[in-house]
């Protein structure tokens, strides 16, 4: 079996397959030959350690990403997407006339990287619908890239173990696209399972689910719905700012310092580089102590983390803006919330908040009209579980 399982279709892919399927019948005249699927991610612990290969926590969400393909003769991808409505067409011979600073970026960076892997790729008409919030922080790209990944590699009848497979759209943005991004994204969309929080070690990508056994709480997602800008200049400057502090205080990476060496060889580093490493670091700590937690079913404990998580990347790591700390103020004073962080690259997307179940409604409620009146942007806020990691909805 290719991937990781087939996916047992819930409610919410089956409506996703049959907008898709009936698109592509629409515009192509075409029925799918395969259906794929790939969830978005929520970090719970662990923001901005992967490319330091630290530790990280993450579930898939019950959003997803599902594209329904059908191979063509020639060597074109037409793909079609359902945010905007937007088409685009590319040809698998004239990659290199590419990026071109859109979302089929990333179809087209997979397609090259399969192509190197040696998939001996057809044309394919491609439709991509989704319910991920698009550039939110919880993972939009790297859905589209591995439902792409896995719908393309069927196609071509060629087999990519799950591992492969996420490095493989990892290469994709950090090559194609340019975003020099970790390994959290694509691992979570394809390892992550229900019932449980995927920790990873992005060093040596031995990874667990950690069974979450308390019912009594849910993950809220918050959209602030401020777009993301500079997201890939500043987060290509974070990684940037870690790697030359990791060198300057003589370890391969910041996830081989703990708080006692930065505290003896600190002085190294300026003030800048000091926090970043600051960050890195208490963060790498704070991912064993929420797994810790949720061993324990210690809700309250991960709670409190998560808002350390938040206070150390808006301080030291400096990537939150004025609407997270609206978002993540509101959510703070609103009832039944145990903590909250942003997720993501953060500039803008997501917070999420640890929320007690019976409370969730009254919660929604409370940030959306808090957060709307503050700053004039409309809130999206859900609820998520964990859910399943990517597969094959269907294949004929
Ligand atoms: C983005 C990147 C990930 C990770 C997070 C921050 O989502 O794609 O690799 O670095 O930001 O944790």
């Amino acid at each position: 079996m290719l991937y990781n399982h087939e996916c047992l279709p819930d409610e919410r892919t089956e409506r996703l397959a049959r907008s898709a399927r009936r698109h592509l019948e629409r515009c192509c005249e075409r029925e799918p030959v395969v259906v794929t699927r790939a969830p978005g991610r929520l970090e719970v612990l662990g923001g901005h350690t992967d490319y330091n290969e630290g530790f990280v926590t993450a579930i898939a969400t019950e959003q997803a990403t599902v594209v329904a393909a059908a191979p063509r003769d020639d060597s074109l991808v037409r793909a079609w997407s359902d945010c905007n409505e937007s088409e685009a067409e590319f040809d698998l011979r004239r990659l290199d006339e590419g990026p071109w600073g859109a979302w089929w970026d990333y179809p087209a960076g997979v397609c090259a990287q399969l192509l190197k892997a040696g998939c001996d790729l057809p044309g394919a008409d491609l439709v991509v619908v989704s319910d991920v919030p698009v550039g939110g922080g919880i993972s939009s790209s790297a859905a589209l890239e591995v439902s792409t990944a896995i719908a393309m590699a069927e196609l071509a009848g060629c087999e990519i173990e799950p591992e492969p497979l996420a490095l493989l759209c990892q290469r994709a943005e950090n090559e194609y696209v340019g975003m020099r991004c970790g390994i959290l994204d694509q691992f979570s969309s394809i390892f992550a399972r229900p019932g449980g929080v995927l920790w990873l070690d992005c060093r040596t990508l031995e990874r667990r689910i950690v069974r979450l056994s308390d019912e009594s709480v849910r993950f809220v997602v918050c959209d602030t719905n401020r777009p993301r800008e500079l997201v890939g200049s500043a987060y290509n400057e974070r990684r940037e700012q870690c790697e030359r502090a990791a060198d300057l205080l003589g370890v391969r990476a910041l996830r081989d310092a703990d708080a006692n060496y930065l505290a003896a060889h600190g002085k190294l580093l300026d003030d800048t580089l000091l926090r970043r490493a600051r960050h890195v670091i208490s963060e790498n700590a704070r991912v064993q102590a929420g797994v810790r937690a949720i061993e324990r079913g210690d809700v309250e404990t991960l709670g409190e983390l998560l808002n350390a998580s938040h206070v150390s990347l808006r301080d030291d790591y400096e990537v939150s803006c004025a609407e997270l700390e609206a978002m993540r103020n509101a959510a703070l004073a609103a009832p039944g919330c145990l903590g909250a962080r942003l997720v993501g690259a953060g500039f803008g997307g997501c917070v999420m908040a640890l929320v007690q179940a019976e409370r969730v409604d009254e919660f929604a409620a409370q940030v959306g009209h808090q957060y709307e009146a503050e700053t004039a942007l409309r809130a999206e806020i859900f609820a998520t579980r964990p859910s399943d990691g990517a597969g094959l909805v269907v294949k004929h």
